[in-house]
């Protein structure tokens, strides 16, 4: 391809002409554009770099790309070795997955950055524009009106309200500061907030020492069992006695599904159920949405702000979005009168994810320390 190749053609001498590509040695990027001959080969526009020290960079770069190797194998080996649980653990491997990666990104642009500078030749290359100056009637406009909003808001006369207004933004301006240092405060599962998540107020009794009822939510009328009894039936209900405790419903509220014997499957824990009777909490374990559509043929529990779609007949698993772990079964039973009663908390936290890893710090803490 000739030089003549990469010329645009444009109809105004005036206006540069433009060139695709790098052009060869010792011509212009642009047509009309200046350009400066100062290299050892006296080729106009491009300067080489000084051998000895391309040489030097040459091996700083190649110890770049090696530390980019070595930290690349790095964050492998930790990501199979630093296994994720407690916030400890889950800390160690992100200091660990961190570190190299940020070695092995850095090395790589650093070796890139100083290839480009220090091995590759420079060129030297100007490029007419024309002048970003307003003309002179426009500046004075644009001066006045300035001008004429100054002295209209007052601003040099109302010494008050300059002083106050100057005041007002003084710590406003160090409000990112406090939220910037917030982050570092946020919650994490610890011992005492581990404690809250874990548990709901189905582990506990009513003031005569009976298991708490299942109540109809909305209407506050706890559940004859023999009454629930149409297969594909589905309730939302809460504990007797917090139907209007917002923070103990928050993890609390349960949907009851009501199957024939035969339509259970394997991942439904058969001693928690009654008379085909299934409670699952109600809260999504993706991000913590209410989970309550229900499809009657498929027994699919649909929560819906991202899909996550779980199997009612089988454990509640997640088929489908990015829920990582079945809604938590609740263990019923009916009390002599047989009214619906829970056995007890759940077994496992309800809700998002972070709750789990807050349910295996405490697992940790319970054997005495040991993961
Ligand atoms: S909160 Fe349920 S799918 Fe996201």
């Amino acid at each position: 391809m000739t030089d003549n190749e990469h010329e645009i053609e444009q109809p105004d001498e005036r206006v540069p002409k433009r060139v695709i590509g790098t052009p060869a040695p010792g011509t212009s990027m642009l047509g009309t554009a200046e350009v400066k001959a100062e290299t050892d080969q006296d080729v106009p526009g491009v300067t080489l770099q000084d051998p000895v020290k391309a040489r030097k960079a040459e091996r700083i770069v190649a110890l770049c790309f090696a530390i980019t190797f070595l930290a690349s194998i790095a964050f492998i080996i930790s990501y199979v070795y630093f296994q994720v649980g407690s916030p400890e653990a889950t800390g160690t491997s992100n200091l660990a997955l961190g570190t190299s990666l940020t070695l092995a990104i850095l090395g790589l642009a650093v070796g890139i950055v100083i290839w480009v500078r220090q091995i590759m030749p420079k060129y030297t290359l100007v490029q007419e524009r024309h002048a970003m100056v307003s003309d002179e009637a426009d500046r004075e406009v644009v001066g006045d009106t300035f001008l004429r909003g100054a002295n209209e808001s007052g601003f040099v006369r109302h010494k008050l309200l300059r002083r106050t207004l100057l005041l007002a933004a003084a710590p406003l301006g160090l409000v990112p500061l406090v939220l910037l240092r917030d982050l570092d405060n946020s919650p994490m599962p610890g011992a005492k907030f581990n404690e809250q998540l874990r548990h709901t107020v189905w582990g506990e009794k009513t003031k005569e020492g009976k298991p708490l009822k299942l109540i109809v939510e909305g209407t506050g009328q706890p559940i004859r069992a023999a009454d629930f009894n149409s297969p594909g039936g589905i309730l939302s209900v809460v504990p007797e006695g917090y139907q209007h405790d917002l923070t103990a419903l928050a993890k609390a509220t349960v949907i009851l599904i009501k199957f024939r014997p035969e339509e259970i499957k394997s991942g439904v824990r058969q001693n928690w159920t009654h008379d085909g009777i299934v409670a699952y909490s109600k809260i999504c374990t993706h991000v913590g949405c209410p989970a309550a559509l229900y499809e009657q043929n498929t027994h699919h529990i649909l929560c819906p702000c991202h899909q996550s779609t779980f199997d009612a007949a089988d454990g509640a698993k997640v088929i489908f979005g990015p829920a990582a772990r079945p809604l938590p079964q609740l263990p019923i039973t009916v009390d002599a009168e047989g009214f619906l009663i829970a056995q007890g908390d759940f077994d496992v936290p309800v809700g998002p994810s972070y709750w789990e890893r807050g349910d295996a710090e405490a697992a940790v803490r319970e054997k005495g320390g040991q993961a």
